[in-house]
């Protein structure tokens, strides 16, 4: 008898910021259950490339996301590669933490270049490749500080809670054939907690901090579900943002 086949089998899905931590977490996660994982990374080649083998992945494109010349020279490359695309996961993304008085003009460009810029204009590349083949899936990575005030980081919250609204406006804009959806996470750790996050933690209904793997879970969801499931918000946070 034949096994039943995974809704992601043999589809094409480009991530971001592939190389290390969610994302290398999303990809291999992604390569398991059946896809053909695309690798993304800036700076991180040698991880990347790591990641690439783990997972067989069918290509490997570095962009530096700051430059809307450079994500459209990638998506480019794929549609010559490989001649379509089905997902795409917006995970790269950057963090700091200041007092909003301290804020720069450089220290908020900084962020909102990479993780609400950038995000719009891979959906927008990403969506017209997938277009051209019938349609696709996007999820975009946001955040719990999209959903949460956190006072140290309202320049990230606000890129954030863009890339939310972001994500609602383009599942409008871009239905029937392509669904845009959106991965928030809580507290995911690679090494030590600082104060702020351990505080996090035990604020969390669940008791413990998430893994890069319960990402991957929720990402494959939306990847894998038919186009009535759109412009949607899944929170994976153990419970945090109900406090
Ligand atoms: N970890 C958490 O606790 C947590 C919590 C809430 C939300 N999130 C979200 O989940 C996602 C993944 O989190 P993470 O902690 O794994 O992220 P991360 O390690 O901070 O960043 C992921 C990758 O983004 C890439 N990136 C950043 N700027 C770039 C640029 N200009 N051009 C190209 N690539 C760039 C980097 O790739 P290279 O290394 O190759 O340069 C980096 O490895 C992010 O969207 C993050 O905001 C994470």
């Amino acid at each position: 008898m034949n096994q039943p086949s995974s809704p992601l089998s043999g589809k094409l899905v480009l991530v971001t910021g592939a190389a290390k931590r969610v994302g290398r977490g999303i990809a291999l996660h992604l390569s398991s259950a059946g896809a053909r994982v695309l690798i993304h990374y800036g700076s991180s080649e040698a991880e990347a490339r790591r990641t690439a083998e783990e997972c067989g992945a069918a290509g490997m494109y570095r962009a530096n996301l700051e430059s809307v010349a450079e994500i459209t020279q990638m998506f480019a490359a794929i549609e010559r590669d490989h001649g379509r695309l089905d997902g795409l996961v917006n995970n790269a993304a950057r963090f700091t933490r200041f007092h909003p008085f301290d804020i720069t003009e450089a220290d908020w460009d900084f962020i909102h270049a990479v993780n609400l810029k950038s995000v719009f204009f891979c959906c927008q590349q990403g969506g017209k490749l997938m277009r051209k083949h019938g349609g696709g899936r996007i999820v975009n990575i946001s955040s719990l500080g999209g959903l949460r005030p956190w006072a140290e980081h309202a320049h990230y919250c606000a890129s954030k809670a863009g890339v939310i609204m972001l994500t609602k406006a383009l599942a409008k804009a871009l239905a029937p054939g392509i669904t845009v959806n959106s991965v928030a996470p809580g507290v995911i750790p690679f090494g030590a907690l600082d104060e702020r996050a351990e505080a996090m933690v035990r604020a969390t209904p669940a008791q413990r901090a998430g893994t890069a793997e319960e990402i991957a879970e929720a990402v494959a969801y939306f990847l894998g579900a038919s186009n009535f499931v759109t412009g949607q918000i899944m929170a994976v946070d153990g419970g945090l943002s109900l406090r």
